[in-house]
């Protein structure tokens, strides 16, 4: 087991930047319905810190709290200094791993663990850790992508949702199918099929051709310099990199274009 699932090769700035545009508003909405403002609330795998630094500045008080836990020291610090941009007090970043959260049993009211299960070798032991630092009848919120239930049109575009497949099976431990397989890695962890709630949402690009175009640009950035690959075979996969990047530059002009991607939750009061 590897404490650093997702930056195995080191930690690459072109793959964290595409999860930047990150807020609680398109990523966690669904969090909403259990949240309240005095919570002490933990971020599992907390990336770049968007989504924390909006919880604690939009949805919790000064008497609420929210710890963001990373691996990764540079994700430590640019956390931090998001953190002192927005002029934030009830957000704390600490380096550690969703292995071993260094936290007490029963410490917190509301876990957020997003699109971080579906990149780890061992998320059942993960699972299980999250329980252990919630406090009873607190609630544990996980958020996964379902990359092979992604919706891309028109077809002439199938290759964008190809490479993205092909490049997390080459990622060893991302789980492809993990959004589908949630609640039940959730029961094979141990959390009680009852009290689990599941749900659905969408990360849809269509109608804004400026999203569209910074959606492209922040891919093809990161298909060009975060040394993932499709194909372990080099000229095979430089050339289908050079056609997703054709592709996504030709999908970004086009009204007539989709990319949907498909998420699972689940909220479990412990
Ligand atoms: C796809 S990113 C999601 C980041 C953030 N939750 C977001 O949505 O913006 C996956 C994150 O999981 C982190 N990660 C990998 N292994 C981890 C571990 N063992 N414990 C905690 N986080 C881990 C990575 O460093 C990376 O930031």
């Amino acid at each position: 087991m590897v404490d650093q699932a997702y930056y195995k090769k080191g930690f690459q700035k072109s793959i964290s930047n595409t999860h930047t545009w990150r807020t609680v508003e398109n990523s966690g909405k669904f969090v909403t319905s259990v949240i309240k403002p005095n919570f002490k609330m933990l971020d599992a795998g907390c990336g770049p810190g968007t989504i924390t630094i909006d919880f604690a500045k939009n949805y919790l008080n000064e008497g609420g709290s929210i710890v963001g836990i990373e691996p990764t020291q540079q994700l430590i610090d640019s956390c931090n200094e998001l953190k002192r941009k927005e002029n934030v007090k009830n957000a704390e970043f600490q380096l550690g791993s969703i292995y071993d959260i260094p936290f007490k049993d029963n410490t917190f009211d509301l876990i957020y663990s997003h699109q971080v299960l579906i990149h780890l070798e061992e998320p059942l032991k993960a699972l299980k850790e999250l329980l252990r630092v919630t406090k009873p009848n607190g609630f544990i919120c996980i958020k996964d992508a379902d990359l092979e239930a992604t919706v891309v049109s028109p077809k002439k575009y199938d290759l964008l949702k190809e490479f993205s497949i092909l490049k997390a099976k080459n990622a060893v431990s991302t789980d492809t199918k993990a959004g589908r397989k949630l609640r039940s890695k959730a029961i094979k962890a141990g959390y009680d099929p009852k009290r689990i709630k599941s749900s659905i949402s969408q990360w849809l690009l269509a109608d804004d051709l400026e999203d569209k175009r910074k959606f492209a640009e922040m891919f093809i950035d990161r298909i060009k310099n975060s040394g993932e690959i499709a194909y372990q075979d080099e000229a095979k996969n430089e050339k289908i990199k050079q056609k997703t990047i054709d592709a996504y530059n030709e999908w970004s002009k086009d009204e007539d274009s989709i990319y949907c991607i498909t998420n699972f939750e689940i909220i479990y009061q412990k």
